[in-house]
């Protein structure tokens, strides 16, 4: 675990010192959990939005986008139930003065039970070699059943315990399970009690009567606002669904492990409206779809699993998460719900509008059921961060930093070099750049020895660097080196477009998982 929180150390730093990720107004020391993207940052963070917009919108004719406000009418958020019920359980220690989220305390005891079975698991496999059998050790170990039999206690009466929405239970919790405060190292807990998470602000002069309205606390509800809007402008029939990227706004109480949880983030949304009856059948088809996008990435299917929730909302008939293996532990990244239509018959009921659909085949009229899917953009972010982040040892006994970005999120996707700063060679790598950067995204590097500049690129994940050197003015060829493998080969600057541009497009991903 220590070196695995050393390798998180080490991705935030990395964030930091090549332009991916800065803490909010640093100047100022910055702003908790709050962040800002840098020069490479933005672009990485650009290029996984249009992965999924792409994905949802240009692949499928019956989802359409949207861009709705943040701001959204004060009763949208009392119809979807997040002014009475958008919080989250609060726990504070008295000596360190710390607040804690009570669910996430023991969840982290629950993880710390699975890690105890890892790694009695670990030691026998080590131990019996390729005899080893886990699943007859699971079932006979006994100081592994003895930490299952506890977490599955544990698991149970914690589930019990928010479907009850039993703060009491959750308090006495964390007393049996003597939960220590990480900063204290004591059990002096108060009372659990509920935080409400949106952010309020004032709309109007108060002169004129202001009003309270929130920062939205999530994109969806712009969505289902829209339902008819879209429904009757697209002439969409059902099954139909509305995509949509934005920003969202919690005021997270417990905010770490950098940019997995913040109070200003943006989410990948898409409501997919179906006749009620289907959703079933199509919550198991977007769970599918969605770990292909995911699994497309190449990141190995072992870093993802669907964690089915335990508690479900009182709306909702099924709810899983896809969570990546973070240098945390398996984390969420995206959610995937199907949520009835309590949506949809909220706002009808608030608003006083009927959100229906007709249905020609049936002639029938009716509130249309929804799946949805969510993914956070910055979530999705750091999984790609940790995953690329790689520490090499060169065979010449040299280390280096190396992004290995998939080359269609990759910020840079050609950098172009002179080897040196004379005999037309930086003019002729300003002109590779002009005929290329229409295409993709290209930077020119002439500072330092070509090794130095090698290094710089590795850092941020660029595919492909080009060297201008004297054969160049001669014959029109370059040297293109490859991150991965820093193969280089000799290439003439008019196949540059041909062998880059395919590999490095967004395009080469969708057609992974367009079928
Ligand atoms: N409309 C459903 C919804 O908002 P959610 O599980 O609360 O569901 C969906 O959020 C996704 O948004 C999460 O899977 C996560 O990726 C992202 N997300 C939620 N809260 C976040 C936060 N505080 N910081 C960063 N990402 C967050």
């Amino acid at each position: 675990m220590a070196q695995q929180d050393d390798v998180f150390k080490k991705i935030i730093s990395h964030c930091k010192e090549y332009g991916f990720v800065f803490p909010s107004s640093d100047i100022y020391d910055g702003l908790g959990a709050v962040y800002d993207y840098g020069q490479n940052g933005v672009e990485l963070k650009n290029n996984i939005k249009q992965y999924w917009w792409q994905s949802m919108v240009l692949l499928n004719e019956n989802i359409l986008g949207i861009d709705a406000a943040i701001f959204m009418h004060p009763t949208t958020w009392k119809a979807s139930g997040h002014v009475d019920a958008f919080n989250d359980p609060l726990i504070d220690n008295r000596d360190s003065k710390k607040r804690y989220r009570a669910d996430v305390l023991i969840e982290d005891q629950l993880a710390k039970y699975d890690e105890k079975i890892q790694k009695e698991i670990d030691k026998a496999a080590k131990r019996f070699g390729d005899a080893f059998d886990e699943a007859q050790f699971r079932a006979t170990n006994a100081r592994v059943m003895e930490y299952q039999q506890k977490r599955d206690a544990l698991h149970e009466r914690f589930s019990k315990a928010l479907n009850d929405n039993n703060l009491e239970e959750l308090r006495q919790i964390i007393l049996d399970e003597e939960i220590v405060c990480p900063i204290s190292g004591t059990r002096n807990w108060t009372e659990v009690r509920q935080f409400n998470l949106m952010f309020k602000t004032e709309v109007g002069s108060t002169a004129e009567g202001a009003s309270t309205i929130y920062l939205r606390p999530e994109t969806a509800q712009g969505i289902f606002v829209n339902n008819l809007n879209v429904q009757k402008t697209g002439r969409m029939k059902l099954p139909f669904g509305i995509a949509q990227i934005g920003k969202a706004f919690r005021n997270e109480i417990v905010a770490r492990q950098f940019i997995f949880r913040m109070r200003e983030f943006e989410q990948m949304e898409m409501q997919f409206f179906v006749k009620p009856g289907t959703e079933l059948e199509w919550f198991s088809k977007w769970k599918q779809t969605r770990m292909a996008w995911h699994q497309a990435l190449g990141f190995g299917a072992e870093n993802y699993r669907f964690h089915d929730h335990d508690k479900l909302a009182h709306y909702a008939n099924a709810a899983t998460d896809i969570e990546f293996h973070m240098p945390f532990g398996f984390k969420e990244v995206e959610g995937i719900h199907s949520r009835t239509n309590f949506d949809l018959s909220q706002h009808a009921k608030y608003s006083g509008k009927k959100i229906e659909y007709f249905d020609p085949e049936t002639s029938e009229s009716y509130t249309p059921f929804v799946i949805e899917t969510s993914i956070g953009v910055d979530r999705m972010f750091l999984s790609v961060m940790c995953h690329a982040y790689t520490e090499e040892q060169l065979p010449n006994g040299e280390s280096r930093v190396v992004l290995k970005l998939p080359a269609a999120l990759a910020p840079v996707k050609l950098a172009v070099f002179p080897l040196t700063k004379k005999d037309g060679m930086p003019e002729k790598a300003q002109e590779i750049i002009k005929d290329l950067r229409f295409h993709f995204n290209c930077k020119y590097e002439e500072k330092d020895q070509i090794g130095k500049r090698y290094r710089r690129m590795d850092a941020i994940g660029c595919p492909y660097c080009v060297t201008v050197d004297q054969q160049t003015l001669e014959d029109n060829t370059v040297t293109l080196r490859d991150r991965d493998t820093m193969e280089q080969r000799r290439v003439a600057i008019s196949d540059l477009r041909g062998i880059i541009e395919d590999k490095v497009s967004i395009t080469s991903l969708l057609r992974k998982i367009d079928n």
